[in-house]
């Protein structure tokens, strides 16, 4: 049973996890000086979000060189010295693998913008414009806008899924395929124990760049990129070829590495990422459906089983209920109902991945206008998109700037740093920190909450309850996701409750219980 099966990962967002430099901005000595939190916490991974070098127009998920550290987080002997110390923590350390495209100052696309017949040149996309000198196509850019960039020094378009400083590159040219699979043995070789792969189902494109449909049901408010349905710009077969190639490298370091693939795409699509038993893809297509999902039992059972008959026979689910790029849960459904989420996430059948800062609740953050740094928000302000708003600095105690810097964070604190913190949560037995100390010792000691069989069982409606089962061992949780008091669905010892106190007539409004 490989360990990122039992397991869990934890998302660090490098910038804002721990300052050890006071510069406002977190780095790699600070995620070394903070693996005990992540070790206590008893998770089993880390995947840290990019910390190569970058001009930083999206963070870091536009990378000018992908075998170094960006000096702002460290160099490489500070990254030798994370990794050894996350490993002698008995914790897994997971990069940040940005294949679809790179920096606009990477040395490869300053050299393929330089002329048309550089051995560069075609690297990165590049197309005549159409007739009209427009774009060569309809396609539009996840950050809104065309997804073309003029470039008038050689006359041609290259295209750019996301900012124009995100050139995308050319996986149809065998050079590219070798440098990046060259770049994942750099950090393999290094050590690391796997890859969180950035928008894995973009990177090849359809030949002969045919405009996308539209989307029917788009409508004015939501995100621009969703006018069209990118039918010809993801999901390509040739991407599912080049997984496998992923896969291939990932499995000649042992069966330990592990290949996480960011994908947003409908179950029947989601599921070919597993590629098949002899030709595997990606270990775990991230599954974003708790994000995606309302928060009512009925919906969320119905999501489930979905998904659960979509897997293939030997594809492993995983769940995801917060990151850098999504809304804090806390936010969404509230801090009682963040609990009764933290109990979900943890005992559904799947690899659990945790977001910084959920083990705290932290809920919603107000970023003033003129402290707003998302790209993404600022070219499409007012719909709500905002990522500065979950990227905020962990608030580790009540000293100035929450522990987090000895100056003024790149990002304001969450509003209730002074009480809602690390320190404040330590050893406070009602506390979020707590509940999710004890969900993850629970799972660790119960094998049926990791790896055991799953069954939806009936129950009330705004009850969502299931049975988890390895061997003899028997769990069944029940989750309350109402604000009001629900009959028991079943009896039994409760090995724990969302909620404080031990009366067990009902499930109390806003509970979760495991019982055994
Ligand atoms: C992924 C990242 C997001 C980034 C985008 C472009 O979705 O999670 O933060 O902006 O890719 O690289
Ligand atoms: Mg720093």
């Amino acid at each position: 049973m490989p360990w990122w099966r039992r397991g869990t990962v934890y998302q660090v967002y490098p910038r804002s996890f721990q300052d050890s430099d006071g510069d406002g901005v977190g780095d790699l000595a600070g995620i070394e000086r903070r693996l005990d939190h992540i070790a206590a916490l008893g998770v089993d991974a880390i995947w840290l979000s990019p910390i190569f070098p970058s001009p930083m127009a999206d963070f870091g998920y536009d990378v000018a060189d992908y075998r170094d550290v960006d000096p702002l987080f460290g160099d490489l002997a500070a990254f030798d010295r994370l990794l050894a110390a996350a490993h002698a923590h008995g914790l897994k350390l997971l990069l940040d693998f940005v294949p679809n495209h790179s920096s606009d100052r990477h040395p490869w696309f300053v050299e393929s913008r330089a002329d048309r017949t550089n051995p560069k040149r075609d690297w990165y996309i590049w197309r005549d414009p159409a007739p009209d000198g427009g774009p060569p196509n309809n396609w539009i850019s996840d950050f809104g806008g065309s997804a073309w960039e003029y470039d008038a020094a050689t006359g041609q378009y290259y295209l750019h899924a996301f900012l124009k400083q995100q050139p995308d590159l050319n996986w149809r040219n065998p050079a590219v395929k070798a440098a990046m699979f060259d770049v994942m043995r750099f950090w393999f070789d290094r050590g690391v124990d796997g890859f969180r792969i950035d928008v894995l189902w973009h990177i090849v494109k359809a030949e002969g760049f045919p405009d996308n449909p539209p989307n029917p049901y788009w409508r004015p408010g939501i995100t621009e990129r969703d006018r069209l349905i990118q039918r010809h710009s993801t999901d390509q077969p040739e991407a599912h070829a080049i997984a496998a190639e992923m896969r291939a490298i990932a499995d000649g370091y042992g069966g330990d590495r592990v290949l996480i693939g960011e994908i947003f795409l409908p179950n029947d699509r989601h599921a070919r990422w597993y590629g098949t038993r002899a030709r595997p893809q990606v270990h775990l297509p991230f599954n974003f459906q708790l994000i995606e999902n309302g928060w009512d039992a009925a919906g969320l059972r119905e999501m489930i089983a979905a998904y659960e008959a979509s897997l293939p026979p030997h594809g492993w689910p995983n769940w995801v209920i917060g990151s850098h790029d999504a809304p804090r849960i806390a936010a969404r459904v509230g801090e009682a109902q963040a609990r009764v989420a933290a109990m979900l996430l943890l005992t559904l059948r799947g690899t659990p991945t945790l977001y910084q800062g959920d083990e705290i609740g932290i809920g919603q953050v107000d970023i003033p206008p003129d402290r707003v740094r998302d790209p993404q928000e600022l070219r499409q302000p007012g719909i709500g998109i905002g990522r500065d708003r979950s990227r905020t600095p962990m608030p580790w105690d009540a000293a100035p700037h929450a522990g987090f810097s000895t100056a003024e964070p790149w990002l304001p604190l969450n509003p209730d740093w002074r009480t809602r913190n690390v320190a404040a949560q330590d050893g406070d037995a009602g506390s979020m920190l707590t509940l999710y100390r004890r969900l993850l010792a629970l799972r660790r000691a119960h094998p049926a909450l990791s790896v055991g069989d799953f069954r939806l069982l009936d129950a009330s409606d705004g009850v969502l309850a299931f049975e988890r089962r390895h061997g003899d061992a028997v769990l069944r949780v029940a989750l309350n996701l109402t604000h009001e008091a629900k009959p028991l669905p079943f009896g039994g010892e409760v090995l724990l409750s969302t909620l404080p106190g031990s009366a067990h007539e009902t499930l109390r409004a806003d509970e979760g219980i495991i019982i055994r």
